[in-house]
């Protein structure tokens, strides 16, 4: 069978971009990551894509007149490499029903919550102060409610006495580097099915 063709949508650090590419090198992942896309110029993730030799693009919102012409460049990027799964890593902008309509394939995206608790922004911070005993991450499908797609998986963090935001943030960020290329690889290779909410994960024995 064909690699499937990953793009991943950054727009900072790119730490969870470069654990999904040292995955890809150790042939834990098999596929193509034909591009790199940033909505930042400025994100520190697209000197390590360079560095693993992906093709960059930086497409940002502001220099569209539109949120519609603004996904069909992304669109179009998705097209001309034929992308099969696109991997949303810390990528800060919100793709709407429009983008969802015409790639039809699986947007997978990372929150440093155990979601449905804490979507959206600044979620660590605000697990920290609601008082929360156990933190985490999600890997889930992007729809077009924010954060709120089937969930694939999810990692428990407890949260200790003297945790900072930047504490358990660290700690969350070590468990995603983990939980995604997991993901990542069960969708490349096809292993689940989404039967309404649920998604159905199948390992090689059933
Ligand atoms: C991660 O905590 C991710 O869950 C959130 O943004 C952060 C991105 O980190 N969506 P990085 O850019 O992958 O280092």
């Amino acid at each position: 069978m064909a690699q499937k063709n990953v793009a991943v949508f950054i727009s900072g650090k790119g730490s969870n971009l470069e654990a999904i590419l040292k995955k890809r090198e150790l042939s834990y992942l098999d596929c193509n990551i034909p591009f790199v896309v940033s909505s930042r110029k400025d994100a520190k993730g697209l000197q390590i894509a360079k560095d693993h030799h992906i093709q960059t693009y930086v497409v940002n919102h502001r220099c569209f007149s539109s949120r519609h012409l603004y996904e069909e460049k992304l669109l179009e990027l998705t097209k001309k490499h034929s992308i099969d799964i696109i991997v949303l890593a810390g990528f800060m902008k919100i793709l709407s029903s429009h983008f969802m309509h015409h790639f039809t394939g699986p947007i997978l995206n990372i929150h440093p919550a155990l979601l449905p608790a804490f979507p959206g922004l600044n979620a660590q911070k605000r697990a920290l102060e609601y008082g929360v005993k156990f933190a985490g991450c999600t890997v889930h499908l992007v729809t077009d409610n924010v954060d709120a797609g089937p969930i694939f998986a999810q990692e428990i963090i407890p949260v200790f006495n003297d945790d900072s935001e930047e504490s358990l943030s660290l700690r969350i960020l070590e468990r995603e580097h983990i939980l995604l290329p997991e993901v990542l690889k069960i969708v490349i290779d096809g292993n689940y099915e989404i039967m309404g909410r649920r998604v159905l994960i199948y390992d090689d024995n059933n």
